[in-house]
């Protein structure tokens, strides 16, 4: 363990992953309008682990969004939430009455008692997933708003959030192993930046293949584009889950 760390939960090491159940498939629906999505969501029903319901959507619908979306399988909502503790144990609690939300973001940079305060508000009703440095910030961004490197700050963060309770992390494919040796192996890695051997990377920096994310740790993939924009969205999911 890094010696910046504080020392790790005792039982750390010997926890074992959560089960991604079948499918470890999140499937972004990042599309502007409901109807597409509801309409993506239907055909893929069955196909994928779960929908992820973003900022996008959310803001354009609503709760509606994630209703319609969860008639057709479990949604991860990813808004990134990052307030002070109130606020956000009140938005969690509120959050988790919308039937069908398994999994949502926060920020793990509101710090250990936001974080904390984020679990208990969402209570049972699923995993509350922490995310550490955005990867669209360089170094360079970070410097002029006074942090660290991203490098520097994962694992710490990583770390941080899971000691305050956080059940799960967004990851970037390249920090998957090493944050996981830190924190456990029971905690949950969900990992976007997921490209298909042979396509290109799009906009990602660093695309992992899914099979190398898995292997690298990942419990779930967040794959958007090489399903959502293909010609067949469920001959493309089936072939990347075939793969793993
Ligand atoms: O289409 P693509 O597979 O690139 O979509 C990836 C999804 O993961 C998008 O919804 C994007 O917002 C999200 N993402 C993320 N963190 C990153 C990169 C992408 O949450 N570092």
């Amino acid at each position: 363990m890094p010696d910046h760390l504080p020392p790790g939960r005792p039982d750390a090491a010997d926890r074992s992953a959560p089960s991604a159940g079948t499918n470890p498939i999140i499937v972004a629906i990042d599309v502007p309008d409901l109807d597409q999505a509801v309409s993506l969501a239907s055909r893929l029903e069955g196909e994928v682990g779960m929908f992820k319901v973003g900022l996008e959507l959310f803001g354009g619908y609503g709760p509606a969004a994630v209703e319609r979306i969860a008639e057709y399988g479990p949604v991860f909502l990813d808004l990134k939430l990052h307030d002070i503790p109130t606020t956000v144990e009140r938005a969690t609690r509120r959050l988790s009455q919308l039937d069908g939300v398994e999994m949502l973001t926060i920020h793990a940079t509101g710090g250990p008692t936001m974080v904390a305060a984020a679990v208990e508000g969402f209570g049972d009703a699923g995993t509350i997933l922490a995310v550490t440095v955005l990867t669209s910030l360089s170094d360079e961004e970070l410097a002029r708003v006074n942090m660290p490197p991203a490098d520097t700050q994962v694992e710490a963060l990583a770390f941080m959030a899971v000691d305050a309770g956080a059940p799960g992390l967004v990851c970037a494919p390249r920090d998957l192993g090493r944050v996981r040796s830190l924190v456990g192996s029971d905690v949950a890695f969900v990992t976007p930046g997921i490209r298909p051997a042979g396509e290109g990377d799009d906009d990602h920096a660093r695309a992992a293949t899914p099979t190398r994310a898995m292997d690298d740790g990942a419990t779930h993939l967040v794959i958007g584009r090489p399903i959502t924009r293909a010609d067949d969205p469920v001959a493309a999911a089936r072939a990347i889950l075939a793969d793993l």
